[in-house]
């Protein structure tokens, strides 16, 4: 008899959300899987809780859309240093032909009989008050950290846009996918070793570019298995939740915004929150050999650069070179320096700049190219200004969704640097972005990746900077087969390209093709970076061919769902085993 009594006692006392029955994660207690093979849906992302959010959706009869969203949120949460409501990002998506998969309840709307591609960009953009010389001093001379920390820092957020042109592909009520990010902020979670470390590397920059200290402020070290309670951040949240996207664009939260750019002397108006707008795009759709790549089209990188790549070796025989073999690495290595060096060159976000897209990727074009690889030798980036790459810092983050109704979500978001521009909205518990240092602040000015930029990326009022950024999904027979992304500033492109022509090309499972060493080269600077574990002979045969070789940090974090045969559903989900990211499903 007693034990009900307790357990009735203990329900009484959660929030009324939180009976047993639907409480979908354990806040407290969770463990990291980084591998799970499913038969009815998968959600891999950056934080456990997130992963099991996403999943609790699939089984309350969501599709891979709702859960893709809850996911989204409960990161916003549960990883602060790049989950976000005040950054920005990309979903792509296949929504499989069956209308019952994508159907919600009290709509006209259905998957079209073909099955559906889309592509969400819900980038950030520059502030109307934004000028293109805004990060130089008076003698022209950049000044980098203007665009990287503080308030100066943040473009618009679009990610709460962003969500709500996700959600009309779902099914559910909005407010079942936003309950748990608001529980998990409202009764908060235990964190894990890997956020006490970058809580505790942050906190200098939490006290020195906020007006008001936030709650990752904390007199002593940030430890594992400490609770993270977000109170405003709960309540920012539920505004979300009753108002929608005006809960956040409009109302208490932007008031709460621009009281926060007043106190910090940022440029964000009311007007600029108000005008922000999530666009629905043609996703970039291309054939590499039997498959169908659909990636997200400019700002992000994955139209011009992921493509060259592919287009490029789709032409070499590079599955009988061997993984990671001189061959193979001489021949990507080249190829990545091409297409970087056209990105820095060309690319930019199409609404401003004409960016001549069919040239770049057309065949004539980069059989030409191809002929600029030297055999046998190291190519040279020569003639531009170098710029240094971010050992660190694997701040963005990438989710992968998919049910067994063949729907597919892969959504890349970022504040862009570690806990963005460091500054947290007071009273309303949320980060803002330092997405301005993606645009060029100076053409031959590296930004904090390292990437040049020309014309084409300049700071103009309402644009959208250039991204990395590259969440891929690859379909098989106009079925999905893989489900790819990956956050690491511009290694994101080099890494999701690797990734594809590992599986694609080199036959190897998702758990390999994310967890074995990669390599990246963006023409500028001249240096061919591999990571720890990378193969030794192959690195001094490199070398012999007059490359230079640097061995740096990890290179991103990528996530991985590949169906497998067989006429049942069937995937395997993999999270990288570069961070605490865990793939769940059932
Ligand atoms: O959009 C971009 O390309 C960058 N803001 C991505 C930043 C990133 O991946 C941070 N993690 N390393």
């Amino acid at each position: 008899m007693l034990r009900p009594a307790i357990t009735i006692f203990l329900i009484s006392l959660l929030p009324t959300r939180y009976t047993l029955a639907q409480q979908p994660v354990n806040p407290y207690s969770y463990h990291i899987q980084k591998k799970t093979t499913v038969t009815h849906g998968a959600v891999v992302s950056a934080h456990p809780l997130a992963s099991q959010v996403g999943v609790s959706i699939l089984r309350q009869g969501g599709n891979a859309v709702d859960a893709a969203i809850a996911t989204q949120l409960a990161l916003a949460v549960v990883y602060p240093a790049a989950g976000n409501i005040g950054g920005g990002g990309f979903c792509v998506a296949h929504l499989a032909k069956s209308p019952a998969a994508t159907h919600k309840p009290g709509t006209a709307k259905t998957a079209s009989p073909a099955g559906k591609d889309i592509a969400i960009d819900f980038r950030e953009k520059a502030p109307a008050a934004a000028t293109r010389d805004m990060y130089l001093d008076a003698n022209g001379n950049p000044q980098p950290n203007l665009s990287v920390n503080g308030h100066l820092a943040a473009g618009v957020p679009g990610t709460v846009a962003g969500i709500f042109s996700e959600y009309k592909y779902a099914r559910l009520p909005f407010a079942k996918l936003i309950q748990p990010a608001i529980d998990l902020a409202e009764n908060g979670f235990v964190i894990t070793a890997a956020e006490a470390r970058d809580l505790n590397s942050s906190q200098g920059a939490f006290k020195n570019y906020n007006t008001v200290q936030p709650v990752f402020v904390k007199g002593a070290a940030w430890k594992a298995g400490d609770t993270l309670i977000q109170k405003d951040l709960a309540a920012t949240l539920r505004r979300i939740r009753d108002q929608g996207a005006k809960g956040f664009y409009e109302g208490q939260t932007a008031q709460l915004i621009l009281q926060e750019m007043k106190r910090g002397k940022g440029i964000i108006t009311a007007a600029d929150l108000k005008d922000y707008t999530a666009k629905e795009r043609q996703p970039t759709i291309f054939p590499y050999k039997d498959y169908t790549i659909v990636t997200m089209p400019l700002p992000s990188s994955g139209e011009v650069v992921l493509r060259q790549m592919m287009k490029m070796v789709e032409t070499q025989p590079l599955a009988s070179y061997g993984f990671e073999s001189v061959k193979a690495v001489h021949l990507m290595t080249e190829v990545e320096r091409l297409a970087y060096a056209d990105r820095a060159q060309y690319l930019g976000d199409r609404d401003f700049y004409s960016v001549p897209v069919d040239q770049l990727t057309s065949r004539a074009y980069l059989q030409t190219r191809m002929k600029e690889i030297p055999a046998d030798k190291a190519g040279a980036s020569k003639d531009v200004r170098a710029g240094v790459l971010s050992p660190k810092s694997e701040e963005t983050t990438h989710l992968d969704v998919i049910d067994a109704a063949g729907n597919a979500v892969s959504i890349t978001t970022t504040l862009n640097g570690g806990y963005g521009c460091k500054v947290v909205v007071a009273g309303a518990g949320f980060l803002l972005n330092n997405e301005m240092d993606d645009f060029s602040i100076k053409p031959g000015v590296p930004n904090m990746y390292g990437a040049l930029g020309t014309e084409a990326n300049a700071i103009v009022p309402g644009k959208r900077m250039l991204s990395s950024m590259t969440p891929t999904i690859v379909l098989d027979k106009g079925k999905v087969y893989l489900v790819v992304g990956t956050p690491g500033g511009t290694t994101i492109t080099t890494s999701v390209f690797q990734t594809l022509v590992d599986i694609l090309d080199f036959q190897m499972d998702a758990d390999n093709a994310v967890n074995q060493p990669k390599f990246h080269h963006q023409w500028m600077p001249d240096v061919v970076y591999v990571e720890p574990g990378f193969p030794a002979a192959t690195r001094d045969s490199l070398k012999v061919m007059g490359y230079n070789v640097a061995q740096r940090g990890s290179i991103g974090r990528t996530e991985v769902i590949r169906v497998l045969p067989g006429s049942q559903f069937q995937a395997e989900a993999v999270g990288d085993s570069r961070g605490d990211d865990t793939a769940e499903g059932y």
